[in-house]
């Protein structure tokens, strides 16, 4: 999809040819002296039009407008959130095969968020998943044409949320594939595509380098799948080399059946999203190469299957993970965490600024914050402040969780370092007490997106988070440097 900014207004968006017109209508709307205002401004006075937001009157070839449909929205105070629920409601209304070009217009100047909101919104209404049916139907919306009168004031964030829809729609289309066709080996070939654009290189190690790395915590969970284990590397090298990295580290299971410790059928197929923080890396290095900015950042992806063969882990074994902290795995489900410490510890040789890990980790953080909020674990606090407002300014919300040392007393033993589970209660945090052993060494951060990466039910499919958040933050970084 094209997308573009124009500096039009109400009167050049009635000239402005497309195949529909969606208006955004602020609550506080000021009418002007030309026809489409004039009619936006009867239609509020009439009450056939509400400002709230997503509240709309649809209109067919008004000779206000220079376009087949034709939608009035509510766009209430202008936040975010409210722009995001207008345009998601007319949207729904002008959706159609014959829907190629799409003009958003504001009714008033717009603010830098309401404009990332319209891209991010049109992006995620209108993204068509395909790559495993027999007759793709894709995308049909080929231009967003955005037009705000105060255009050159919110370009800068119009062309930052373009290089974060870019992002999330890769990590979209990952997360979507069907584990048989989003395997290790071809997440290291998606990673390795990605070296092929400005800036980016990247390295992926099979299990013979991996054995090397002392990585036995990672290949552990990899032992009970035929599919070779993949650890990729990616730099993003924005920055002189000089200058110490962010790293990112995605949780990469193609398919989590939770081994011996097996989960039950319903639902298993949701298992193949388990690779949704591998996923969100990938994407985040897809818009650095559309955004550039002067930082360096690493992403690292453990991914392999956790499956059950003869020779997968069984509970009870003891694994020395590359750290050579040993580690009991009670529970072969609680798998994420014995992919991601090896991760951690690689991630040292890079003397990062930070480290976040994102993962799909615990069903525990579903119930804690349902699919609203990421969890977020952060041991300083300074980077758990820069995380959060990254959430908010792209309106891919998380929330921090504590890391109190009592939450750490489950995950004793008597027969190696470390468990891999403590009990139920805090599920989430004593998964984030696990990781946090292996991120000593750097201000550390940890992602903890099992409710927010996908959505389940008829609307079934993955929601590109936290590439928003990840995006935002590393912009930060860039903008402080
Ligand atoms: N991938 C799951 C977490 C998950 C569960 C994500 C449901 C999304 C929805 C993870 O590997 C897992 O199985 N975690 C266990 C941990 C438990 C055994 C301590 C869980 O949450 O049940
Ligand atoms: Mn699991
Ligand atoms: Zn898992």
């Amino acid at each position: 999809m094209n997308f573009e900014l124009k500096p039009i207004g109400l009167v050049g968006a009635s000239t402005e040819k497309s195949d529909a017109l969606i208006v955004l209508v602020p609550q506080d709307f000021k009418a002007g002296k030309d026809d489409l205002s004039v009619l936006v401004a009867q239609a509020i006075k009439s009450s056939d039009l509400e400002t709230k937001p997503g509240k709309l009157l649809a209109l067919y070839k008004p000779v206000q407008a220079n376009a087949a449909r034709v939608v009035l929205v509510g766009i209430g105070s202008g936040s975010p959130r409210d722009v995001r629920t207008a345009v998601l409601a007319a949207v729904g209304v002008v959706k159609s095969p014959s829907l190629k070009k799409l003009l958003v217009c504001f009714a008033a100047p717009a603010l830098e968020e309401a404009v990332r909101a319209v891209v991010l919104a049109v992006a995620d209404a209108t993204y068509v998943y395909t790559h495993t049916k027999s007759k793709p139907e894709g995308r049909t919306l080929g231009k967003l044409l955005v037009g705000a009168s105060n255009a050159t004031e919110v370009q800068a964030s119009f062309d930052h949320a373009v290089g974060i829809v870019a992002g999330a729609e890769l990590a979209k289309e990952w997360a979507n594939r069907p584990a048989n066709h989003a395997t290790p080996t071809l997440l290291g070939q998606a990673a390795q595509e990605l070296a092929k654009l400005p800036k980016i290189t990247c390295e992926v190690l099979g299990p013979k380098e991996v054995a090397k790395l002392g990585m036995g915590s990672f290949m552990a969970v990899a032992q009970g799948s035929d599919q070779p284990l993949r650890f990729i590397v990616l730099h993003y090298n924005g920055a002189a080399k000089t200058q110490a990295p962010t790293v990112l580290i995605g949780k990469g299971i193609t398919f989590d059946c939770g081994g011996i410790s097996i989960k039950p059928a319903p639902e298993m197929d949701e298992m193949k999203f388990d690779m949704s923080g591998a996923a969100s890396v990938l994407g985040t290095f897809k818009s650095l190469a559309v955004l550039k900015p002067n930082i360096n950042v690493v992403g690292l992806i453990a991914a392999c299957e956790n499956l059950i063969n003869g020779q997968a882990v069984k509970p009870g074994d003891v694994v020395t993970s590359m750290s050579g902290q040993t580690i009991e795995i009670l529970n072969t489900d609680a798998e994420g965490r014995l992919v991601l410490c090896d991760a951690l510890t690689y991630a040292e040789r890079f003397k990062p600024t930070a480290v976040v890990d994102i993962a799909t980790l615990t069903g525990a953080c579903v119930i804690a914050l349902g699919g609203v909020r990421s969890g977020l674990f952060a041991s300083q606090d300074d980077l758990a402040k820069a995380l959060y407002a990254a959430g908010e300014a792209a309106q891919d919300l998380c929330w921090r969780m504590p890391l109190d040392e009592d939450y750490a007393e489950g995950l004793k033993t008597s027969f190696a370092d470390v468990a891999n589970v403590a009990g139920r209660a805090g599920g989430s945090i004593t998964a984030a007490k696990f990781l946090q052993r292996f991120a000593e060494k750097f201000p550390w951060a940890h992602l903890d997106i099992a409710g927010t990466a996908w959505k389940s039910g008829a609307a079934k499919g993955a929601t590109g988070r936290p590439v928003g958040l990840l995006v935002e933050y590393l912009m930060s970084q860039a903008r402080n440097t």
